[in-house]
This record gives C-alpha cells, structure tokens and sequence, in this order.
C-alpha cells in the first residue's frame, strides 16, 4: 500500500522506473536475506537479540555518583529479591527447579543463552536466576524483557565495578594494580579473584538466602552467560533425577562435557566429578549443606578456579570423591570456543541439526571391569596453581558461609583419611555394565 504511493510519488518526481525497480529489489533481498541469517531462531524470540557482535557493555569506571547509584541498587535489589512473572506461572515453591546463571558483561553471548533457554521444554517451570558481577542498565532491561518463565536478578555486591580502589576490588596493597618496587604487596588480581568468589557467593544465596530456602527440597543448575543450551535439558534433568533413586552414591548431576560427534543422546554415565564436568553442574540443598561444611577446602585452596577449588573439597568427602550422573551427549553448551554467541548459535545449530533429542528410553551406565567398578578417577593437582594466596581472599570466601544461619546436620565426614587417586585412561564405554534401563512417555506438563 505506502509502497504504491511512494512509486507514484517518485513518478511524478521524474525518478526513472529503473531506479525504483533497483531499490525495490535491494529491499526485498536485504528483508529475505536477514530473515534467512536468524531463520533458526524463532521469529517471536528476536525480540531477545539486539546486540551486534562487535556490542561490548562499557567497562568505564562508574563515577562516584554513578557508582553510589549502582551500590543502592544492587543493595536494594538483594534484599528485595523480586520474582518476576509469578503471576502468569504461579509461585515458586519448594520443589522449583532452578537454573541460575552468573553473569558478567558479555551481553552479546548471554542473549544467545536466553534465547536457547527460552526453547527449553518445560522451561514454564522453572525459576531462571541471573547472578551479575556487573550493574549495566543495557543488560537489566534485556533480562527485564523475559516472558518465558519465571525470573529473578541478584547482584554479587562485592565486585570489582563496586569496590572499584579498594579491596575485593583493585586494592593499593595488591601488587598488581600498584608499583611492582613496592616490596609489601599481596600477589592477587582482583579482575581474576572475581569469578571464583561470585560462584561460592551465589550458590550460598541461592540455597540459603531466598523466601523458600528453608524447605528447599528442588535441584539447582549452575550456568554461566557463556553457555548455551539444548532443548531437552530439563527433560533430561528428569532422567538424571530418577537415577539417583536407583544407583545411590550420587550426589551431582552434570549436563555438560566438550562435545564431540556421535555421542549417545540416550545414555547417562556414572562416574567420578571433575573438570571439565562444569558446564551445567546441578545438586541440591542436601549436597549444598555437605558442601558448606567443608568450605574451608574451597575457600582457602590457592586456586583461581571454581571446579578444581571444588574437586579439592569433594576429595574430603566419604570416599575421598563425589560420584556424579552425566549426560553423555552434552545439553549444555559452551559459546566461548567461538568468538561471538552469534557465530558460536550458528555453528551449533548446523552441528546439532536432526539430533536425536527427547529420547524415549534412557539408559545409565557404570563402567565395571573384572576388579570391580572402573572409573575415570581423579587426577587432583597436589596443589592449586595459584592465584588465589591472599588471605582476604580467603577470608571473604569463608563469610557469608560463618555469618549465616549454619544447620549443623551435614552429614559429610571430614576424617583424615587422605584419599586415593587412580589416573586412568580414557574409558572403553562399549565394556560398560547397564545398570538402569527407564521409559518414559513424552508428555506435557
Ligand atoms: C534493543 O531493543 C530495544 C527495544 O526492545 C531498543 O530500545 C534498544 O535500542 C535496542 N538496543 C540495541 C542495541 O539495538
Ligand atoms: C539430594 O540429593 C542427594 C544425592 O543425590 C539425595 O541423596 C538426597 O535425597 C536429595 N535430597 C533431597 C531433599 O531431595
Ligand atoms: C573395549 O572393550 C571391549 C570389551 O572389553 C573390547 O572388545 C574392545 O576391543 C575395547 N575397545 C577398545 C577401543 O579398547
């Protein structure tokens, strides 16, 4: 209709025809031509895809003011806690799986995660929770945007961005932001710090901190804005959960792995945790209060990285390791191989295509051999590499878990047993014993 009226208003401003026909047709192909680009991402979903892949979240120093306003917010926003969309998906309860994402300033990558979570099945039921490093007005509003599930923000309130001349953040007395001819300095970068103390920081608000926490009797997924994952991650969930009741021992589900081809989409392996079993970690409360108990093996081991900071506390555990159920195909992903969400949802898209999601039969796998149960065992560094010797660090790490409303009824054992590491090669899987064998019918909720 308009289209019709500005040819004929061109007409009669004697542009030739050929010129109209030209841009006409440089229209239509560029029109088709970004429909196709996104063409696997549902129409109703780019609403969730603004940013370019050159977009970066200014990393400028807040000035004071902006600083103090971003402070009261995030002191606000914590203690308020609000869930948003209840109204449409109904409260959350005791058994809400949760799936809480920590998030940094890569809003590129993150609204690739979103739109992935958005195509989850069963995603109505959960309670999606965003656990930022980083107060950006451009970010809030995207998540803000979400109509998918529930959702909820809570802020780590001792970040770099907050706490930016003094510690947690860059302090005068770490030798990394200072003059190296000082000669009393503590070794640490605060930039790198950040992500270990956020992780311990959020899981413990997460199961200790929020209306339901008390009775929290549902599952945590743990994932990072850099992940991305696939649609039969909560369907997949439900298998993993009732595997637990089958095989005992096992205290983490794990849904993510370096993907290679041709992996079983409908198989579950049982086996010991440890990096790079990161991607998707979930447990629960239960294993939570386990863990807390034995916070000192994570927060003063001298390691910037959260798994091996764990897999070094999971060694205190019965057994001396933690046994974890895992989805041999991987449903959660990493875009951090690529160098854009953008480029990274392509790829995957192109590589997963037909997959066989949804499996109607699921099997779970122990690996046993003629001396007893195989497995990959773990290969625990004697210690951490580094980076994390500050003993604010350490001390910071340990707070909020000293300062909290500690249940004593962990059931972890810290004897002084020192636990025994078998290295072994990579598992022959077609030796594997199958030990549980479930149906179940695709329904819906
Ligand atoms: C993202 O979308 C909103 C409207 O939903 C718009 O106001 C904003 O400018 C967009 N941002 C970018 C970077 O495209
Ligand atoms: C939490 O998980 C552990 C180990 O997987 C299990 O033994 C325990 O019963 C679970 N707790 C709840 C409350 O479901
Ligand atoms: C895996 O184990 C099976 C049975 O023990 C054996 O027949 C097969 O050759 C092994 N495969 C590899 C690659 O080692």
């Amino acid at each position: 209709m308009y289209l019709k009226v500005i040819i004929n208003r061109a007409r009669l401003n004697g542009i030739p025809i050929y010129c109209i026909v030209l841009v006409v047709t440089y229209l239509v192909v560029k029109y088709y031509s970004s429909t196709f680009k996104g063409s696997y991402i549902p129409l109703h979903l780019h609403k969730y895809l603004n940013f370019s892949e050159s977009f970066k979240v200014s990393s400028v120093q807040l000035s004071p003011r902006d600083l103090n306003i971003a402070a009261t917010s995030v002191e606000l926003v914590n203690f308020e806690r609000e869930v948003f969309n209840e109204k449409r998906f109904g409260n959350v309860g005791a058994e809400t799986t949760i799936i809480v994402v920590q998030v940094h300033r890569d809003i590129e990558r993150l609204q690739y995660l979103i739109v992935s979570l958005a195509q989850v099945h069963y995603i109505e039921t959960t309670l999606l929770i965003f656990s930022h490093s980083y107060f950006d007005e451009a970010i809030n509003k995207m998540i803000k945007k979400i109509t998918f599930c529930r959702f909820m923000q809570i802020f780590y309130p001792f970040s770099v961005q907050l706490n930016p001349n003094k510690f947690p953040g860059i302090d005068p007395e770490d030798c990394l932001s200072s003059q190296t001819s000082k000669q009393f300095c503590s070794n640490r970068d605060a930039r790198r710090t950040e992500y270990k103390h956020h992780w311990w920081w959020k899981a413990y608000f997460v199961f200790n901190k929020l209306d339901w926490s008390d009775k929290y009797r549902g599952v945590v997924i743990f994932l990072d804005e850099s992940n991305y994952v696939l649609p039969d991650l909560l369907y997949m969930l439900r298998y993993s959960k009732r595997s637990l009741s089958v095989v005992t021992g096992i205290s983490v589900m794990v849904f993510g792995r370096p993907y290679f081809k041709d992996l079983d989409y409908d198989l579950l392996i049982i086996d010991t945790w440890r990096p790079p079993y990161d991607n998707g970690l979930a447990f629960n409360k239960t294993v939570w209060k386990e863990i807390a108990a034995l916070s000192s093996y994570f927060c003063t081991y001298d390691d910037l990285s959260w798994s091996y900071s764990l897999l070094n506390l999971f060694s205190r555990f019965r057994g001396g390791h933690v046994d974890m159920v895992s989805t041999m195909a991987p449903r959660v992903l990493t875009t951090s191989l690529y160098s854009t969400g953008h480029e990274a949802a392509e790829k995957i898209h192109m590589q997963l295509k037909g997959a066989p999601y949804f499996p109607l039969t699921v099997k779970a796998a122990l690996v046993y051999s003629s001396t007893g149960r195989v497995d990959s065992g773990v290969n625990l560094p004697s210690k951490g590499t580094g980076g994390w010797s500050d003993l604010r660090d350490h001390l910071l790490c340990l707070d909020p878990l000293s300062t909290a409303d500690q249940t004593t009824d962990a059931t972890a054992d810290d004897t002084t047993t020192t636990p025994k590491f078998v290295i072994l090669p990579q598992i022959n899987y077609s030796s594997a014993v199958i030990v549980v064998e479930d149906t179940m019918k695709r329904r819906r909720l």
